[in-house]
């Protein structure tokens, strides 16, 4: 069996484009690989957290992992500090990739935006830092949505890196998931911007813990076109806003953007979204109720935090040893 590991930050507000592009393959993954997952709080405080509300975040997007079904017994979850192994291998990585190869990310130029020179350094190594993650614990399969697609290049590239500094065969080099469908969950609001947690306006997203209520005005608010529904994929090119809600559709029924087009050809937006909203409810009702009683119940989740990090623990010892070793640090 091939192991994977992925990770999602405790910011807050998980939402439909983190389930549809991450959670809900994480949970349908667990039957064919040994699974990692991991609520990555050090890459969180690559910019301004406050402590009370990481506390909070990382307990709901526990919450929300086990709520999507993933097992925590069969898996492994668990948030990212406890397991000092990260920390130390991304400082190692930090002596391995080259600032050429960082300068060329583009989240980080995203995210730093025009005040560059006041990012923190952890924002600009953040890469490394996901690269430790991964090969802490050799994961050879890495499920991410298609904005992590050149951090994990990047992480492949460390990998061989330290493989042919070091003369060894140690690291694997990691392999990305990435489904095709809703890979990228758009805004309700603005078709080209991402849904995202950090976006001001609540109502560019649909959250996993929203009430049937608020995703019901949700759908209804969110931004379309004058025109009726295409009879297939080819009249969607320029519409974003269209193609994201058939897209959403299509992927919380699981079916193809062909197949729904087909079903919906000429129906009108408000018929469209009524449907819409009771495939929504239904999928991300019963979630959503799980993840408030967890969060209800905190001592169940940092249970749940406290077996995940000691069994990953175990599992990055040996790996650790090996890289120390291949490096020539002396172990006591
Ligand atoms: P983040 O919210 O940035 O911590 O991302 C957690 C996971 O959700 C990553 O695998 C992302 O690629 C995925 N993700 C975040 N936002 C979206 C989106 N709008 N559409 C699809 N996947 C997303
Ligand atoms: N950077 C990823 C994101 O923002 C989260 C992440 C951290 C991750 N470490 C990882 C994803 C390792 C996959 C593997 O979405």
């Amino acid at each position: 069996m091939g192991r994977i590991f992925s990770g999602v930050q405790p910011t807050g507000n998980l939402h439909l484009g983190n389930y549809l592009g991450a959670i809900r393959n994480w949970a349908r993954l667990q039957k064919d690989y040994d699974c990692l997952y991991c609520v990555v709080d050090l890459h969180a405080i690559t910019v301004p957290q406050d402590p009370k509300e990481l506390t909070a975040n990382t307990r709901e997007v526990t919450a929300g992992l086990i709520a999507a079904g993933i097992d925590p017994k069969d898996n492994i979850i668990f948030n990212q500090s406890q397991v000092s192994g990260h920390a130390e291998l991304a400082w190692i990585f930090n002596c391995v990739a080259r600032l050429g190869w960082l300068n060329r990310m583009t989240q980080f130029k995203e995210k730093a935006g025009k005040h560059r020179e006041n990012a923190t350094v952890g924002l600009y190594a953040y890469p490394n830092l996901m690269a430790a993650d991964i090969l802490l614990y050799k994961a050879t399969h890495v499920p991410v949505g298609d904005d992590q697609k050149q951090h994990l290049e990047l992480s492949r590239d460390i990998a061989q890196a330290f493989n042919s500094m070091f003369d060894v065969e140690l690291f694997p080099q990691p392999e990305p998931i990435i489904l095709e469908t809703a890979a990228r969950v758009m805004s309700l609001r603005d078709g080209s911007k991402k849904m995202s947690k950090s976006d001001p306006s609540d109502y560019s997203r649909i959250n996993m813990a929203d009430s049937a209520d608020d995703i019901a005005q949700k759908i209804r608010k969110a931004r379309t076109d004058p025109e009726p529904l295409p009879a297939d994929p080819s009249g969607l090119e320029t519409r974003p806003e269209a193609a994201n809600l058939i897209g959403i559709y299509a992927a919380l029924s699981d079916q193809s953007v062909d197949a729904v087009c087909a079903e919906f050809a000429d129906a009108s937006f408000s018929d469209f979204k009524g449907r819409l909203t009771d495939l929504a409810v239904a999928n991300l009702g019963p979630i959503g109720d799980e993840m408030k009683r967890l969060v209800g119940d905190p001592a169940e989740i940092d249970a749940v935090l406290r077996d995940g990090a000691e069994r990953a623990r175990a599992l990055a010892e040996p790996i650790l040893r090996e890289a120390r070793n291949a490096m020539g640090f002396v172990q006591v």
